[in-house]
């Protein structure tokens, strides 16, 4: 008898506790249907489908629920995740995104796919078929695979040009003074790259024995992969005139 009030209580603190939500309730944001997804964004339908399928549970507002999900204390993980994941890139708002920001988000997307970081572990424990498959990865890949940039220009950078591009295109993963996802830059022209002590660069940018200068940075930003293969840098800068203010810009930086 007393087992069963103990198992009672329980259930009612479990229950009560479900309504709770400390990291915030990401139920609230309105869902419109999870093949409404990225139905306007131009990118390969293959991607799309990896997107639609593997992360819009976290990175939409077109989260399914499972009956679990909404058993505390396990509901809470959950909640934080989707919360977090939303707030770092939610796919629901593809149309409203600034293009350059999109850029950013694309070419996340593409590092954190081949770092095999995405979708996280506790996902998918839940979820095992939602881990990428070497398909998928290929698939995303194509996100930032828009092929080189526009040929190089003569003429002196603007730095001034050169800053505001850093901020809109660069921000979302390096800073000047400290590591992000990537290197620091304060000090890069003139440095050798792979030059930061303690950030973790790819093998292949470490040993490739490249000094930053204007020809190196204006073949880096066109197309990474063409000056060092398999870096871990998936974002390039189409125009030339964004290159060459953008170093401009680099060589001040100190
Ligand atoms: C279980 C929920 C979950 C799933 C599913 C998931 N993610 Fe995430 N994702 C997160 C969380 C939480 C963060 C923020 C914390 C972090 O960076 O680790 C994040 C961060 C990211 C970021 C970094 C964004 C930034 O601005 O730094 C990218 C890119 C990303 N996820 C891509 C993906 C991709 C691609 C998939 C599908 C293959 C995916 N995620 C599936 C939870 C998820
Ligand atoms: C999606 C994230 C991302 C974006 C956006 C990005 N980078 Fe990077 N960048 C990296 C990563 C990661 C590395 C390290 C690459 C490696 O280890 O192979 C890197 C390395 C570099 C390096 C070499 C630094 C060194 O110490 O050798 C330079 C220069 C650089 N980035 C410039 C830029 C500029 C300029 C922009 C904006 C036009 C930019 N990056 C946008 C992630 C990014």
């Amino acid at each position: 008898m007393k087992g069963v009030v103990v198992v009672f209580v329980l259930a009612c603190v479990v229950g009560a506790l479900s309504f709770v939500h400390p990291y915030g309730d990401p139920r609230v944001e309105s869902a419109k249907g999870l093949d409404t997804l990225l139905q306007g964004a131009d990118i390969p339908a293959s991607a799309k489908a990896v997107l639609v399928g593997k992360c819009a549970d976290c990175h939409s507002s077109e989260t399914r629920w499972p009956m679990y999900s909404h058993v505390a204390p396990g509901s809470w993980l959950m909640e934080r995740d989707i919360v977090e994941a939303r707030k770092k890139m939610n796919l629901s708002h593809w149309e409203t995104t600034p293009p350059e920001v999109r850029d950013v988000w694309m070419a996340k997307i593409v590092s954190e796919a081949k770092r095999g970081e995405m979708p996280p572990l506790q996902y998918l424990a839940l979820h095992w078929r939602a881990k990428l498959t070497p398909m998928d990865v290929v698939s995303l890949s194509a996100l930032t695979k828009s092929g080189a940039g526009e040929a190089s220009v003569d003429g002196v950078g603007d730095a001034t040009r050169g800053k505001a591009v850093f901020q809109k295109r660069c921000m979302g993963c390096h800073a000047m003074e400290a590591d992000r996802e990537g290197p620091r830059l304060a000090g890069v022209y003139g440095r050798k790259a792979g030059g930061v002590a303690g950030f973790g660069y790819s093998a292949a940018l470490k040993n490739s024995g490249l000094t930053w200068d204007e020809a190196t940075l204006e073949r880096w930003l066109s197309d990474p992969d063409m000056v060092v293969p398999q870096n871990n840098m998936s974002f390039s800068v189409a125009k030339a005139e964004e290159r060459r203010d953008l170093i401009a810009y680099l060589k001040t930086a100190h």
